[in-house]
């Protein structure tokens, strides 16, 4: 019997795409960057693993051929894809839940740290050869524990990073839109509205999804709120951030230090930030380690397998 047609945006980890050979008649990539002729490579394919970065709109999904059934992200975030359009077009939609929420929470954490400690100013001080050597006053940061961490979205990668922080002695509060059961929060506090939460987050590590709901919602307004010289760090998304609004304050101080892997319009990132030494900025790495990648890729194989299967997966999302 032949193999289901699979098409591969990207190029994935060398066992993701062996698993994907055996199982199906895959349609890989070899270039890091989105394949740009998608539809057209798309004629007969029965599933599409696609990648964040992706842009899956209304547009492109009406214009996908019938034979597609189901499409799988190889990330947890789906905002590059217009769910709606897909369900309309009767194509499920698989993520990789779970398996990289403790790599981007450690990422999270890392974030956090290298702003307060100013991590990216001392690398590029130690690269110019200009380190003139140990002193009293250089590049003095401010230490993360004992201190308030507040985590905008408190699902798993949000727990994740209250769990780490907890071993740096740091007093966890959480804002979300509901308020987890006890053995979920561990102890962290909950708030249900801006004006209690922000005030207390000396550092804030934003870690909700992306999407309508929580667009720009690190505005000008939210920022005001927060301590002067608090920290920021996302390692969520980057539509989180009204970008003008987080450099304006890391201008003035207001926000003393903020460590960002996400950016609206990646790769484009606003230009601004690479004017700013107070902002650490990484190439959205959360997940980006070997292990996590290899499971995130056995996870959406496995959704797709399991859809083209007539199964419901534990991580369709729609
Ligand atoms: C995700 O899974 O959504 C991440 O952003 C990719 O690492």
């Amino acid at each position: 019997m032949a193999k289901p047609v699979l098409l591969v945006t990207r190029r994935l980890p060398a066992s993701i795409e062996a698993l994907a050979e055996q199982a199906y008649d895959a349609r890989l990539t070899a270039s890091d960057v989105a394949i740009p002729d998608l539809l057209a490579r798309a004629q007969g394919a029965d599933a599409i693993l696609c990648c964040p970065g992706d842009v899956l709109d209304a547009k492109t999904i009406a214009a996908l051929p019938a034979s597609v059934k189901v499409i799988g992200t190889f990330s947890v975030g789906h905002d590059h894809i217009d769910v709606a359009a897909a369900t309309a077009r009767g194509i499920k939609l698989c993520n990789t839940p779970d398996v990289l929420s403790v790599a981007t929470a450690e990422c999270a954490m890392l974030l956090l740290m290298a702003a307060a400690r100013r991590v990216g100013e001392g690398e590029r001080l130690v690269r110019s050869g200009s380190w003139a050597g140990w002193a009293p006053t250089q590049l003095l940061g401010i230490g993360i524990s004992g201190r308030r961490l507040g985590i905008f979205g408190m699902g798993r990668i949000g727990r994740e990073t209250a769990r780490m922080a907890r071993g740096f002695g740091m007093e966890l509060h959480y804002r979300d839109v509901t308020r987890l059961p006890a053995e979920l929060e561990q102890g962290a506090i909950f708030h249900d509205n801006d004006d209690s939460f922000l005030p207390l987050c000396q550092l804030l590590s934003l870690n909700a999804p992306g999407g309508e709901g929580t667009a720009h919602w690190l505005n000008r307004d939210r920022i005001a709120k927060l301590p002067f010289g608090a920290i920021v760090a996302n390692a969520a998304r980057g539509t989180l951030v009204d970008d003008e609004a987080l450099i304006a304050a890391l201008r003035s101080g207001h926000v003393a230090a903020a460590g960002l892997d996400v950016y609206s319009n990646e790769p484009r990132l606003n230009p601004e930030y690479l004017t700013l030494e107070n902002v650490v900025l990484l190439p959205h790495l959360g997940s980006a380690t070997t292990e996590t990648r290899d499971a995130m890729g056995r996870v959406v194989l496995s959704g797709i397998d399991a859809v083209l299967a007539g199964e419901t997966p534990s991580n369709v999302v729609a």
